[in-house]
C-alpha cells in the first residue's frame, strides 16, 4: 500500500489492535468453530457470512466477498484513506506515530474538516459556559430543574447559548471560521438585512455525536417557550439525521453486552434514561426510523425495545417502527407508557427505579402489544369488524419466526374468538407461503454451522481453478507447501491473479516473513487481490496435508496448463493450414483439438 510510514510502524499499529476487537465495535460478532461471525456491514443480509479469524487477523465476507486486515477493514467501513485509518487505530491502541514528512490524505473535504473542528470548539464553548460562567447560568439551572446532575450534564457535553446576537459569531470568528460556512452549516442565521448573527441563540445546546464521538451538529432546545422548542443544525454531508442515532457512541458498548438496545424518540429522554442507569438508549432526531438506521440497530443488537411516547402519535411511530425493525431481522420489544407521559416524565414522576422494573423490564412482545393495540380501531360486537381484525391479527401473525411462538398466540386466538386452530393454521400457511416467509430460516438457526465459512461458488469452478485456490490456501498458511510449490510449479498457475498472488507469495516467504496472511495482505495495492487471499486464507482445510495431495493439485495444474497451451498451438496450426489451402490438415487439427479438449473436459 502507498504510504511513507515506516513498516514497522504499520506493524506495530496492526499487531496493537486485535481485528476482533476493532470489528466487533461495528459487528455483532459470535464465535463459531475459530472463526467468528457476523451479518456483513458492507452489504445487506439476514444471515451472517461474514467471517473474522483472531488467529489469521482477516476478514472475509462469503456474500460480497469484501476480505482485507484491520487496516483495510477501517478503510472500507469509515471511508477513510490508508493513513486515516492508521491514525484511528494508533490512536486506539495509544501507539504514537511519527509526523509524517508530506501531508496525510484526509478523506473528509477541506470543509467538513473545518465543520468538524468548529463543533468541537463550539461543543467547548457553550459547555464551558453553561457549567461555569453568569451567561451560561439559565442553561445550567434549566437542566437542574429537569433533574439532570452534573455528571450527566458533563456526560452529554450540554450547552448553552447565549442569548446576544453575535457571541458565538465573534467566538468563531476569532477563530478563524468562514462565515458562509458556518451559515451553510445553519450554526450562524443570515438576516433580511444581510447581517450575520448566531442562531442557537438563549438555547440550550444537545451536542449531536456521530458514532465516533465527533460533534456533527446541534440540537438547541428553547427554554423560555421561543418556537420552534427544538432548532437543529441544517442537514448537510456531515449531519444526516437518517443515518445518525442520537447518542450511539456512548451507547454501543451497552448495546452490544446485552446485545438489546432501547430506541427512544427525543434527547431528554436518552438522557434521562441514561441517568436512570439505562445506558443502551439511543434516539431519531425528530424524523421517523430509517432503513439504514434500523439496519445499524440490527448489526449491534438482536432485540430492540420501542420506548416512545405513550400518546397516539407516539403508539402510530412505534408501529411504523417495529415493521421495519422486524423486517430488518430485529426482534422487537414494546415498553408502554400511560398515555400522555414520556421516558423523561415518567422517571421525573416515578423514578429511576421504577422506570427500570415498571417500563424497561416490563416491555412487551411486539406482538401482544399490537394484537392490543388493533383493537382499538375495531368494533368487535360486529361480526364483519371482528373478522376484519382476526386477518389483521393472522397477518402479523404470519411474519412471527417461531413456531412455538405463533403456536402460542394463535391459541389465543382460537380461545377468544372461537376458530379452530385448524384453521387458523392453514391461514397462516398460506399467507408465509404468498410472502415467501417460509425460506427464511428460524433466528434461532442463524448462526449453525450450515453456512459456516463454505463458499457457495466452490462447487462450480473447474477443476484446475479449485485445484488452485486450494494450494493457494495451503501455501498461505504453509512456507513449506509455498517453497515446494515453487520449485514444482514456479509461477505455473492458470488464472491470471493466481499466479501473482503465488509469486508475490514466494517473494513473502523469501523476505523472512512467517505466514502472516494480515501483513501479506498488507502488501498487495490491489484491493481485488487482496479480497482473493483474505477468501481462500479463510478456506477451511485440514491440518496436515499430505504431499500426494499437494502434488495431486500440482498435477491437475499442470495438465491444465499444457493442454490449454496445446490447444493455443493447435489452433495457431488449424489457422496456418487453413491459409495454406489445405483443408484436410485443417479438418485433422480441428478433430484433435476437440479430442484434446474433451480430454480437458474430462479432467476437470
Ligand atoms: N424535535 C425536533 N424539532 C421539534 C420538535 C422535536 O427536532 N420542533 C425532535 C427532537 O429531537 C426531540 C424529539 O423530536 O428530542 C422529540 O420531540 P418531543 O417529544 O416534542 O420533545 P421531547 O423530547 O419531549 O422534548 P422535551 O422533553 O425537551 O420537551
Ligand atoms: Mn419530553
Amino acid at each position: 500500500m502507498a504510504n511513507q510510514l515506516p513498516e514497522e510502524v504499520i506493524e506495530e499499529v496492526r499487531k496493537a489492535n486485535d481485528i476482533v476487537d476493532v470489528i466487533g465495535e461495528y459487528v455483532q460478532l459470535k464465535k463459531q468453530g475459530r472463526n467468528f461471525f457476523g451479518l456483513c456491514p458492507f452489504h445487506g443480509e439476514n444471515t451472517p457470512s461474514f467471517s473474522v479469524t483472531q488467529e489469521k487477523q482477516i476478514f472475509h465476507c462469503f456474500g460480497c466477498q469484501k476480505g482485507g486486515n484491520v487496516i483495510t477493514f477501517m478503510m472500507e467501513i469509515e471511508g477513510f484513506s490508508f493513513y486515516e485509518a492508521l491514525k484511528f487505530l494508533a490512536d486506539k491502541s495509544g501507539t504514537d506515530l511519527p509526523e509524517s514528512a508530506s501531508s496525510p490524505q484526509n478523506s473528509l473535504t477541506q470543509e467538513n474538516q473545518r465543520l468538524l473542528s468548529a463543533y468541537e470548539w463550539l461543543t467547548k464553548f457553550y459547555h464551558h459556559l453553561l457549567r461555569h460562567t453568569k451567561d451560561g447560568k439559565e442553561g445550567y439551572q434549566y437542566f437542574r430543574d429537569r433533574g439532570l446532575d452534573e455528571e450527566t450534564i458533563e456526560a452529554f457535553q450540554l450547552g448553552f447559548a447565549p442569548n446576544a446576537k453575535d457571541f458565538t459569531k465573534e467566538f468563531l470568528d476569532k477563530k478563524g471560521f468562514h462565515q458562509q460556512l458556518l451559515i451553510k452549516a445553519g450554526l450562524l442565521s443570515l438576516q433580511d438585512d444581510n447581517s450575520v448573527s448566531d442562531r442557537f441563540r438563549g438555547r440550550v445546546i444537545f451536542p449531536i455525536r456521530n458514532h465516533l464521538g465527533k460533534t456533527i451538529g446541534f440540537g438547541g432546545r428553547a427554554i423560555a417557550g421561543q418556537e420552534p422548542k427544538y432548532l437543529n443544525s441544517s442537514e448537510s454531508e456531515l449531519f444526516q439525521k437518517g443515518k445518525l442515532l442520537y447518542n450511539f457512541d456512548l451507547a454501543k458498548k451497552h448495546i452490544r453486552k446485552r446485545s438489546e438496545v432501547v430506541l427512544f424518540e427525543g434527547y431528554m429522554d436518552v438522557i434521562a434514561s441514561y441517568q436512570a442507569g439505562v445506558k443502551n438508549g439511543v434516539a431519531t432526531m425528530g424524523t421517523a426510523l430509517t432503513e439504514m438506521q434500523a439496519k445499524l440497530l440490527r448489526r449491534y443488537a438482536d432485540r430492540v425495545i420501542i420506548c416512545y411516547d405513550g400518546d397516539s402519535a407516539g403508539t402510530e411511530a412505534t408501529v411504523k417502527a417495529a415493521e421495519l425493525l422486524r423486517r430488518t431481522g430485529s426482534e422487537v420489544r414494546v415498553a408502554v407508557l400511560e398515555d400522555d407521559m414520556d421516558p423523561d416524565n415518567f422517571i421525573q414522576a416515578y423514578g429511576a427505579e421504577a422506570f427500570q422494573t415498571q417500563v424497561i423490564q416490563a416491555s412487551d412482545a411486539f406482538i401482544g402489544f399490537y394484537i392490543r393495540h388493533l383493537k382499538k380501531d375495531y368494533n368487535l360486537s360486529l361480526e364483519g369488524e371482528r373478522i376484519k381484525y382476526i386477518e389483521a391479527v393472522l397477518d402479523q401473525l404470519a411474519m412471527i419466526e417461531s413456531p412455538v411462538e405463533r403456536e402460542y398466540y394463535l391459541k389465543e386466538l382460537s380461545n377468544q374468538y372461537n376458530i379452530t386452530m385448524e384453521t387458523l393454521t392453514e391461514e397462516i400457511s398460506s399467507r408465509r407461503r404468498k410472502s415467501g416467509f417460509h425460506q427464511h430460516k428460524s433466528d434461532r438457526n442463524r448462526y449453525t454451522r450450515e453456512y459456516a465459512g463454505k463458499p457457495k461458488t466452490n462447487k462450480l469452478l473447474p477443476a484446475f481453478q479449485n485445484a488452485e485456490k486450494k494450494l493457494i490456501s495451503y501455501m498461505l498458511q504453509d512456507p513449506y507447501i509455498s517453497d515446494k510449490v515453487r520449485e514444482e510449479l514456479g509461477a505455473g498457475f492458470n488464472m491470471d491473479e493466481h499466479q501473482i498472488i503465488a509469486t508475490r507469495l514466494y517473494a513473502h516467504y523469501e523476505e523472512g516473513n512467517s505466514a502472516d496472511v494480515s501483513l501479506f495482505i498488507e502488501n498487495l495495492s490491489d484491493p481485488h487481490l487482496r479480497e482473493l487471499v483474505a477468501e481462500m486464507a479463510m478456506t477451511p482445510l485440514f491440518e496436515g496435508i499430505s504431499d500426494k495431495e499437494v502434488n495431486d493439485y500440482i498435477r491437475i495444474i499442470r495438465t491444465q496448463a499444457s493442454a490449454s497451451g496445446s490447444v493455443r498451438e493447435l489452433k495457431e496450426q488449424q489457422r496456418l493450414a487453413e491459409q495454406q489451402q489445405d483443408p484436410v490438415k485443417a479438418a485433422q487439427i480441428a478433430m484433435q483439438i476437440i479430442e484434446l479438449q474433451k480430454q480437458l473436459k474430462n479432467i476437470n
